[in-house]
Parts: C-alpha cells; sequence; structure tokens
C-alpha cells in the first residue's frame, strides 16, 4: 500500500516506527485482500490538532484517537475486498492507486491509551492505523455483528505482523503455568486461564472439583472471578490452556465473560497449537449486562 505518512514538526516518531505503520498497512491489504494497489494518507499529530479537526469536519468537539475520512462509499453491506468493478473506475493512474482517503492519528492519545492498556505506544499506534484502514475499507462498528466482523479483520491484521495489543504469547504461557495447579481428581482433565484486564493487570486461574461434581469452578470463572473480586470490570482477552485439545470455554463460562467483555478476544492453547474468535462470535446474540443492551440501537 502506498502510505503517505505526515507528522507534525516536533512530533518525531522513534525509530522505526513509519517501517513498523508500512507493515501494518501492508498487512491490512493483505487480510482485506484488495483487489487494487491502494493509497492513504495518514497524519500523525497531537491531541489539539485532532481536537481541531474534529470540531471542523465532524461537528464534535473534543480530541479523539484516531479518525478517518474515506473517498469511497460503499454500497451498503459490502468494503474494499468485495468490490472490484467499483475500485477499477476509482483508480488514479496519475498515483498508480486508488485513493482511499485519509486518516489522523493523535499521539497523544496512542501514548495515553497504551499506558492504559499496558502495552508499548508502537503496539497502540499500529492498532489505531489498523481500525482507520479498516474505515476506509468501508467497515464499520455500529451494529454488534457489524462491530464483530472489523474487530476480527483489524486482529487477523495485526496477528499477521505480531502487533496484537497485548502479548499473546506471554498470555497463553501463563494459562499453561496456571493449568499447572489444576485441581481435578474426578475428570483428569487440566485447564489453566489468563485473563487480560484493560488495566493491563493478569488474572489467572485454573479447573477446580469437587466431590459433588456440581460445585466444580472452570479454569475460566476462576480468573473472571479473581480479577471482579479485585475491581477489574473491563477485559481483553483470555487465554485457555488444555492438555490433549484445544478447548473452548463452556457455555457458562461464555456467559460469565459476555456480562463483562462481548468483545472479549478468546484464545485457545495446547501445546502448540492455538486458535482464537471474539467472544461475540462464541455467544451469537448473547444476553449482555443491562450497559450492552442499553448501548444497542
Ligand atoms: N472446564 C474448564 O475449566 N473450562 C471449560 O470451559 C470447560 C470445562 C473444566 C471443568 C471440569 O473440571 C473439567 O474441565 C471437566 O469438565
Amino acid at each position: 500500500m502506498k502510505l503517505e505518512i505526515e507528522y507534525r514538526e516536533g512530533l518525531q516518531l522513534p525509530d522505526g516506527w513509519l517501517a513498523l505503520m508500512r507493515a501494518a498497512a501492508d498487512a491490512a491489504e493483505r487480510v482485506e485482500q484488495l483487489p487494487q494497489p491502494a493509497a492513504v494518507h495518514v497524519l500523525v499529530t497531537d491531541d489539539a490538532e485532532i481536537w481541531s479537526i474534529n470540531r471542523s469536519m465532524r461537528q464534535v468537539d473534543r480530541a479523539t484517537d484516531v479518525l478517518s475520512f474515506p473517498t469511497v462509499s460503499y454500497p451498503q453491506g459490502t468494503h474494499a475486498g468485495c468490490v472490484p468493478v467499483l475500485l477499477s473506475r476509482e483508480y488514479d493512474p496519475d498515483i498508480n492507486a486508488v485513493y482511499l482517503g485519509d486518516i489522523v492519528i493523535s499521539l497523544d492519545h496512542v501514548r495515553q491509551q497504551a499506558a492504559e492498556y499496558g502495552h508499548r505506544p508502537e503496539r497502540e499506534l499500529c492498532y489505531l492505523l489498523t481500525h482507520g484502514l479498516f474505515h476506509l475499507f468501508g467497515y464499520d462498528h455500529i451494529t454488534d455483528a457489524d462491530r464483530a466482523i472489523m474487530r476480527k479483520m483489524e486482529e487477523q491484521s495485526l496477528t499477521d505482523i505480531q502487533m496484537e495489543r497485548f502479548d499473546r504469547s506471554e498470555l497463553i504461557q501463563r494459562a499453561k503455568d496456571a493449568m499447572t495447579y489444576s485441581y481435578s481428581p474426578y475428570s483428569h482433565y487440566r485447564v489453566g486461564a489468563c485473563l487480560l484486564a484493560k488495566s493491563g493487570k493478569m488474572y489467572t486461574g485454573c479447573n477446580i472439583e469437587n466431590a459433588s461434581y456440581g460445585a466444580t469452578n472452570c479454569a475460566e470463572r476462576t480468573a473472571l472471578f479473581k480479577a471482579v473480586s479485585e475491581g477489574e470490570r473491563e477485559f481483553v482477552a483470555i487465554a485457555v490452556a488444555t492438555e490433549k485439545y484445544l478447548g473452548w470455554p463452556c457455555g457458562i463460562c461464555r456467559q460469565a465473560l459476555y456480562e463483562f467483555a462481548p468483545d472479549l478476544l478468546v484464545i485457545v492453547a495446547c501445546g502448540d497449537q492455538e486458535d482464537s474468535a471474539c467472544l461475540r462470535d462464541l455467544l451469537p446474540h448473547g444476553f449482555g449486562a443491562a450497559a450492552d443492551i442499553l448501548g444497542r440501537e
């Protein structure tokens, strides 16, 4: 992808960040399977400038993390990867690409959100760029279903360049370590989990069985209840480790997790095998907390 990156004077981007942004854009292009070479302009700026752009272009009087201004209008329900004819009409021979639009990112928000999520700022920058790019490709997050699709594309794209919003291998390793504490004398099925809160803290858990089988607690809920009972309410991802086969969370755990984090990334790991999915896809038409229901339009 032709990524034209502009940044405010004085806002020097550390070495390597431009290359990371290009890698993120190329990954998004691959994941979307763009039928034409694309060009995008990115302005990396500060809160003051993104605020003024937000006010003048969108009449929203506040700073934000990322803004995107698509030039192509996609027919309802379509996106760049599935409209080759439309995009070929937009092809600009002068730049030898289809100009998809502009993205503005606030570096102040990048730093602030990276600290909040407990990861490196370059990861947050790549995430915001990827998010903006998928908007330019025609994705949106107004409905739950659209949001789940967009998140999946973003996740796939960031995973491609090992730039997820957290360190996946660390989460998996901690889940595997937690599995060693499993108390499972009845099923002998050992499970470990590691839940990442938005605060950046990780909470581990194992399954804890009981002679009256029904009193058993799964690893995922052990981790969740530890976290919630220490004040956490928002979560980013959970890794679940099992021994013989990949073990997706049971229905009760899906419901318990959905209460706090419908968009949770669920990673399952077994030996060197792994897979992942968004919780919304694991619990379609999920029954959510009041905030989630009231948030729906
Ligand atoms: N188990 C979990 O820990 N998580 C799941 O999502 C599925 C089941 C545990 C509970 C029980 O100790 C054992 O696996 C067999 O059901």
